[in-house]
């Protein structure tokens, strides 16, 4: 397989870094743009192959979508301007798509199937296709609707309450979209709050969302008007030059414009806690989004244990955060983590094999994985396995090598974040 060589031995990262969009609202932006009545203009759009996906599949739905630089603007014509694909949707890489856009298709009374990447092809669907089904749905798939390609024809559904088994916001996602499209109410339960974008863009569209500790509801047949979106740079993005910033000795990096929604910023307080030196300037409040801007520095840092409900609130960051760990004094345990073992690949597995080919002390548990620091890392060549996340925390561990490295799979990261080799070589 092709191999890219990493820039190794690095004594210092310095600039400024406006990261990319947020890879979670630019898709609901879509979505919800398409389902809305009127035009909805996004600016900061992640121009990423998972986003794109979204937009391939909305249009193959019949809705009209202009693209131009970061911007994105969608022509909605509410719920019934969405019409019966002649082709099979491929979502690509993208989970989100995927399983929120059965939501949307739940409530349509048409035929869709939906297709995907091999990492798609082993992601659990049962998780969306169970409680879509018990609104009244018909979905079909492989593995007794486990797995793609998945086949739904929607319509005439009612709402339910769903006691949630595992916090995901793809699932609370994927039913409040049907449930908006239902007869009566929906309500889901969580185990613990997962990211709250969707009900913050149902408001934002118009609509009403009641919140009652864990439990999320939404009436059906509410009308959403098409609105103007401006989508924040993504903190799973920008956790990449957190980490970086904290483990490459003299880094100073200031990541600007960074959504900042409590739901998503456990790894701010998991770094604050393990000592890093991180200083952040809020934006003025907006009514959607948290916006602000962060400054690390190199810091010294001690292990800590990261478990329970801070898990959902920094789920994508674990791998880079498995890095972080080798880097500081003492034992760090993640658990509580199961999830990571169903992401776009099993990243309890991909992290622990991969940063052990470096030389980290690190092992796989059950449900996350003990990591004893700090370590010096060595080198080798190393695999993304076809997963962005993956591919991001390797150039980031490359960095403090003292050998070479060599990573397969480097495309993967076009996925969530195109730019970031660029970005990397900007504070060299
Ligand atoms: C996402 C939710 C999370 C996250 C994924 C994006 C979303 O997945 O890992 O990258 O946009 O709703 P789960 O819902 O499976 O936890």
């Amino acid at each position: 397989m092709k191999t890219y060589p990493l820039q190794t031995n690095v004594n210092g990262l310095q600039g400024d870094i406006t990261v990319p969009g947020d890879k979670s609202i630019s898709h609901r932006s879509v979505m919800f743009g398409a389902v809305a009545q009127g035009k909805t203009t996004v600016t900061g759009f992640l121009m990423g192959e998972d986003c794109l996906s979204t937009v391939a599949c909305f249009k193959q739905l019949g809705v009209k979508i202009e693209q131009n630089e970061e911007k994105m603007v969608i022509y909605g014509n509410g719920w019934d301007g969405l019409q019966e694909p002649c082709e099979v949707l491929n979502v690509g890489n993208s989970g989100t798509t995927i399983r929120l856009m059965m939501g949307i298709l739940a409530g349509r009374d048409f035929h869709t199937t939906l297709i995907g990447d091999s990492s798609i092809g082993k992601r659990p669907m049962t998780r969306v296709t169970i409680p879509l089904s018990q609104m009244g749905a018909k979905i079909e798939g492989r593995q007794n609707g486990e797995y793609t390609p998945l086949s739904i024809r929607g319509g005439g559904i009612h709402g339910i309450t769903y006691k949630a088994p595992v916090a995901s916001a793809q699932v609370k996602s994927s039913i409040l979209l049907a449930g908006l499209q239902a007869e009566g109410t929906t309500t889901v339960i969580e185990p613990e709050k997962s990211r709250d974008h969707t009900e913050r863009m149902i408001r934002q569209f118009g609509g009403i969302v009641e919140e009652d500790g864990l439990a999320v509801s939404v009436r059906g047949g509410q009308p959403l008007r098409g609105t103007d979106v401006h989508v924040p740079g993504d903190i799973s993005s920008a956790a990449f030059f957190l980490v970086a910033g904290a483990i490459v000795p003299n880094s100073i990096i200031r990541l600007k414009n960074v959504g900042l929604n409590p739901t998503r910023t456990g790894i701010i307080d998991v770094m604050q806690e393990m000592g890093a030196d991180i200083t952040i300037t809020m934006q003025e409040d907006s009514l959607t989004e948290p916006i602000g801007d962060m400054t690390i520095k190199a810091s010294a840092l001690k292990g800590t244990v990261i478990g329970g409900d801070v898990i959902p609130r920094l789920i994508d960051e674990i791998p880079i955060i498995a890095l972080l760990a080798t880097q500081a004094e003492g034992t760090t345990i993640i658990k509580d983590a199961a999830e990571l073992k169903v992401k776009e690949t099993n990243r309890i597995d991909t992290v622990v094999n991969e940063l052990a080919k470096l030389g980290a002390a690190i092992e796989a548990t059950e449900d996350g994985m003990i990591i004893h620091g700090k370590q010096a890392l060595s080198g080798g060549t190393v695999s993304s396995h076809g997963d962005h996340r993956i591919g991001m925390m390797l150039a980031v561990a490359a960095l403090i090598c003292k050998e070479e490295v060599a990573l397969e799979g480097k495309d993967a990261i076009s996925v969530s974040y195109p730019q970031f080799f660029d970005h990397l070589a900007s504070l060299l």
